[in-house]
């Protein structure tokens, strides 16, 4: 059978769900999300009206960087499930109309990967180490690492090896960076990658994908030359990168319908952000300058604009994202003080004073504004469910590898990654016999059991909107023309018939003239004028 027009460019304006599968939904109550808890949801799922999910890594991990140390790119790590079930899940997931996309962790393995097992059991120079980027030291006893490269998580991006060798990590210890210049690397993720779409995967997430080439020589980093990624540093957004692209693109083009790319690329310039998108590269690439950009109207105009216009340029919709299993999530950052600049982490955001009622207000409001804008929007679990930040996990349940790295000075990421609450009034709220993370006391508020039953909440307006947005001419793909608008907020029309407005100054804004109410994203005031943190979407003549 032919793949219809709509098969083929379903992800241009889809709204795609994340799945952290490890606090999703816990199916056998040992208190870690698994495939069957997430096949339990695919109901909720359906409910929201989401077109596709990405599951974060499912595979075999030792789960040193939760799942993003890969041991084995072919197979389901045994904690969440197994390949009968993956299937199963691609199956049902399919017949409800949910298309379905996997995470590949091409620039590091885990060091549990027999690979990396056999390179450490392999002499300095041998094939087995050509695989990864094991170098001598510097130093006369070569006791110094090779260059001043410094991993994400904190402290050197280099281990040494019992014979005195180093080898790369940019993240975690047990992440050994790859060898892209190596034949053998390279068809082993093109063999990953046709495995799964051979067995019904729709697409993938590119897991940093403008790190894996490194710089002949591996020169140090240096400061004040190499500040931008601008195509001159040394592993990052380094112009080879393109050709591993278009390789995968070939392999997703070769089926029918194709399957898709999304980037995950914290690469600032929109500009070259978008090379990653050329009509023989990937289909999209995370917008993250959107999530990145302060609660005001400038900034979040300006980030907009750009990330359309760039991608126009090479014809890719833009890719909105709020929140994900790296960020603080939204409706805490937005509790802050919109201070331009600040960073988008829980660590970054600690000493400031939060407001959560307006967080969340806020953060209905960014909702509303994100998916009336032209492109595909992704959304991050439990967002729908209004859920803030833990922030006070206690620090010996901390797992993520950024608080011992950065020698226990950031709390990391896990704050945005505790499972999720289903049902009940105390924890795990339905999550499995306990979570592997503890649920603060502002989860009580979000249980989506309880949620269901308000018209009211958080979760009815996301699917409100995504009904409308699916069933409204002019959302999805298309063009956005910004209108004048008081100061402070934001106006852009859709045609046929559509206006937003997003209020994010600090007092109420009129509503247009002649302006019909489709959906808010909060009451009105009583006089009908829009109050400040509020979206509005509106039909015009
Ligand atoms: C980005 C992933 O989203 C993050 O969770 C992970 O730690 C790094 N890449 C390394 O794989």
């Amino acid at each position: 059978m032919t793949a219809t027009a709509n098969d083929i460019d379903w992800w241009r304006d889809a709204v795609v769900y994340q799945v952290y599968i490890r606090s999703f939904a816990d199916g056998n109550g040992d208190g870690v999300g698994d495939i069957a808890g997430l096949r339990g949801k695919l109901g909720h799922l359906a409910r929201l009206g989401v077109d596709a999910i990405w599951i974060n890594p499912w595979y075999p991990s030792p789960l040193a960087d939760g799942g993003y140390d890969v041991a084995d790119y072919r197979a389901i790590n045994p904690a969440f499930g197994d390949t009968a079930q993956a299937e199963a899940l691609l199956r049902e997931a399919h017949e409800r109309g949910i298309k379905v996309l996997l995470d590949i962790v091409p620039n590091h393995h885990s060091d549990e990967h027999e690979w990396f097992q056999a390179a450490l059991r392999a002499a300095p120079g041998s094939p087995e180490r050509e695989r990864y980027v094991f170098r001598d030291g510097r130093g006369p006893d070569g006791a110094q690492p090779p260059n001043n490269w410094e991993s994400m998580f904190g402290g050197p991006a280099w281990e040494r090896v019992p014979d005195g060798q180093w080898y790369l990590h940019l993240f975690d210890v047990k992440q050994p960076d790859v060898n892209w210049n190596s034949a053998e690397v390279r068809d082993d993720f093109e063999t990953t990658l046709r495995f799964w779409f051979d067995r019904g995967v729709d697409g993938f997430r590119i897991d940093v994908a403008n790190s894996m080439i490194k710089q002949d020589g591996l020169p140090d980093v240096v400061e004040g030359v190499n500040d931008e990624q601008d195509g001159n540093h040394p592993y990052l957004d380094r112009d080879e990168v393109h050709d591993i692209y278009r390789s995968w693109r070939r392999i997703a083009d070769s089926y029918d319908p194709p399957k898709v790319y999304v980037a995950e690329a914290w690469v600032p310039d929109p500009e070259r952000l978008a090379r990653y998108l050329r009509p023989d590269e990937l289909q999209t690439a995370f917008s993250f300058n959107f999530l990145r950009a302060a609660w005001l109207a400038p900034d979040l105009k300006e980030n907009i604009t750009e990330a359309i216009a760039e991608n126009d340029a090479v014809g890719a919709p833009a890719t909105w994202v709020l929140s994900n299993h790296d960020v603080a999530r939204h409706v805490s950052r937005l509790a802050r003080k919109p201070e331009s600049g600040r960073g988008y982490q829980l660590d970054d955001l600690l000493d400031l004073p939060a407001d959560l009622d307006l967080g969340l207000r806020r953060a209905r409001a960014a909702t509303l504004l994100m998916l009336a804008l032209p492109g595909t929007a992704y959304l991050y679990q439990g967002e729908e469910l209004g859920l803030p930040e833990a922030e006070n996990i206690p620090t010996d349940q901390l797992d993520d590898p950024t608080w011992v790295l950065s020698g226990h000075t950031k709390r990391g990421r896990d704050g945005c990654r505790v499972p999720l609450p289903w049902s009940g009034s105390s924890p795990p709220y339905g999550f499995g016999g306990s979570s592997w993370l503890p649920q603060p006391p502002e989860f009580a508020a979000c249980v989506a059991d309880t949620l269901d039953a308000d018209p009211e909440s958080i979760l009815h307006l996301y699917r409100d909107a995504l009904m409308l947005r699916k069933a409204h001419p002019a959302l999805g793909g298309g063009e956005l023309t910004w209108k004048d608008s008081p100061e402070g907020t934001l106006a852009f029309t859709r045609e046929p018939g559509f206006t937003a407005l997003v209020n994010v100054s600090s007092a109420p804004v009129s509503l247009p003239e002649d302006a019909e109410v489709m959906l808010t994203s909060g009451p009105l005031t009583r006089y009908g004028a829009v109050p400040a943190d509020t979206t509005v979407w509106l039909r015009h003549a």
